[in-house]
């Protein structure tokens, strides 16, 4: 399995595809089908549920993707928000310089200035992959999109990058509406979009994408985090900076030992370790992730230190799908300095203080993807899905037995009555029986009900696990429970 493998089964199947397929598609767009918008729907559902609704400190929001611009002045992204872009002399077509030297010298070159790239690029003659033209000089190119905002020529504002900036310039009315509680995260699901200079790898690098993001304010001065026994003892592969330096590889420890003696350090473990537990739930496959500490030079200009979740895709290699960044008191004091106004809280004794910031940042599309790359399986006679139920694009697949004889009235009562129970349902008649669940076996649905005529006699039917191919006989009147608890118990 590789990515392009999966963007052909996802195509395919109607989990995403090209954006304008009919026109050629557009570069770093691609949009959902039916089986991909359940899909998504539900991994969004599932992290709302678990780290809005199930935590005590988080509360919602939903913030607007055009915003004034001024909060991109404040947040240094108009200012920073770079890539290296360099331009072949001879068909000027543009790369991005950094992927352009990893890709001819396998070294990484984050942190490096776009006169170091010139440098580099000239010292080992890397020309353009395209032509083999000699390319110029390393330049940095600003990735927001912007746009015109009303008819007014030059009142340009931009599409938003990162959704948590929409947070952090909110946090003096979010503070009181939360009636000044701290600690206090503010989670947000929502569209980000980037101009990346060459958007690749299916729906790992996008120029528009979702992001998950909760900004965690604490006061430096009181970090205790009431849930660190929890999660103190937590393992997984992890791969600090010095292990890097070192040329090490990862090994499994505990989260609390690689995480320095920082203010927010028991949060920082909190929410990596609860992140990592999050994926096991949803079908990620805790093999195939590890925490990766950024080193010095790769962190983003207002990080003071982050640790990547990273995903090991087959033929990509470890890719980050989520950062955890210690963003300090840089965005409440920038937009404190831009706006004029107070970004403080109060303590209980009345002092003032700026808090700080711990990020957890997941990407849903990237998420979705480790989520298929997990399931994924082939097998001799069947391709298919493995999902977890939470996030599987149907719960329950419903079928007659045969389209006749009253069957597809029983059937169609009972797939009404999962889906009054909010149980995601389908119901399918067409074909043989054993296409049926193939079908529901390549989109992953984990459980198909057969209506038979032994039905219409004792109130019974049939129901066929994805997994393990096995077919048990209950109760009509069971059926919602007996779904319910393998969904509570499923284990990857
Ligand atoms: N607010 C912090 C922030 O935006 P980031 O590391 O730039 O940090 C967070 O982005 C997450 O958003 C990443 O871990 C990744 O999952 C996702 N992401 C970033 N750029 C992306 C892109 N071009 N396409 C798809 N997902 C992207």
């Amino acid at each position: 399995m590789d990515i392009q493998k999966m963007a052909d089964i996802a195509t395919k199947l109607g989990i995403a595809f090209p954006s304008a397929e009919v026109y050629g598609g557009y570069s770093g767009f691609y949009d959902w089908g039916p089986v991909g918008a359940e899909l998504k729907n539900n991994v969004k559902r599932a992290w709302w549920k678990e780290f809005v609704h199930g935590s005590h400190e988080v509360v919602g929001l939903d913030g607007s993707i055009i915003t004034n611009p001024e909060v991109w002045k404040a947040s240094g992204h108009v200012e920073h928000f770079h890539d290296p872009i360099v331009v072949c002399k001879k068909c000027g077509k543009r790369f991005r310089a950094d992927h352009l030297i990893e890709d001819a010298l396998d070294i990484n070159v984050e942190g490096k200035s776009a006169e170091e790239m010139t440098e580099i690029i000239r010292e080992n003659g890397i020309n353009c992959p395209a032509c083999g033209g000699e390319l110029g000089e390393v330049k940095l190119f600003n990735l927001m999109f912007s746009t015109q905002v009303g008819p007014y020529e030059g009142s340009i504002s931009y599409l938003r990058p990162e959704t948590a900036q929409l947070i952090f310039v909110n946090f003096p009315r979010l503070y009181q509406v939360a009636r000044k509680r701290m600690p206090l995260g503010i989670a947000q699901i929502g569209k980000a979009f980037r101009n990346e200079i060459s958007p690749r790898n299916f729906l790992f690098r996008l120029r528009e994408f979702e992001q998950m993001e909760i900004e965690f304010f604490f006061d430096p001065e009181s970090d205790e985090c009431p849930y660190y026994d929890e999660v103190k003892d937590y393992e997984a592969l992890v791969l600090t900076a010095k292990m890097q330096e070192r040329g090490e590889k990862e090994k499994k420890m505990k989260i609390s030992e690689i995480v320095p003696d920082i203010p927010g350090r028991e949060w920082i473990v909190h929410w990596i370790a609860r992140s990592l537990k999050w994926y096991e739930k949803i079908g990620v496959k805790k093999d195939l992730l590890r925490v990766r500490e950024q080193l010095p030079d790769e962190r983003a200009h207002y990080s003071q230190g982050t640790w990547d979740i990273e995903f090991y895709f087959a033929g990509m290699g470890w890719k980050e799908i989520q950062g955890v960044a210690h963003r300090g008191v840089y965005d409440l004091s920038r937009h404190q300095e831009h706006s004029g106004k107070s970004f403080e809280a109060v303590r209980p004794d009345g002092t003032k203080f700026v808090p700080m910031v711990i990020e957890p940042s997941w990407g849903v599309d990237r998420v979705v993807l480790a989520v298929l790359f997990s399931a994924y399986d082939e097998e001799e006679k069947r391709k298919l899905f493995r999902f977890a139920p939470i996030v599987a694009p149907y719960t329950v697949a419903v079928f007659p037995l045969v389209s006749k004889d009253g069957l597809p009235e029983k059937a169609w009562e009972i797939y009404i009555n999962l889906l009054d129970e909010e149980l995601n349902a389908v119901y399918d008649e067409k074909g043989s029986i054993g296409r049926r669940y193939r079908r529901q076996d390549e989109i992953g649905t984990p459980w198909c009900i057969t209506v038979d005529y032994q039905t219409l006699e004792d109130n019974t039917v049939t129901i066929r696990d994805r997994d393990s191919m096995e077919q048990v006989r209950i109760s009509v009147d069971e059926v919602i429970p007996w779904i319910r608890e393998r969904m509570k118990h499923w284990k990857r």
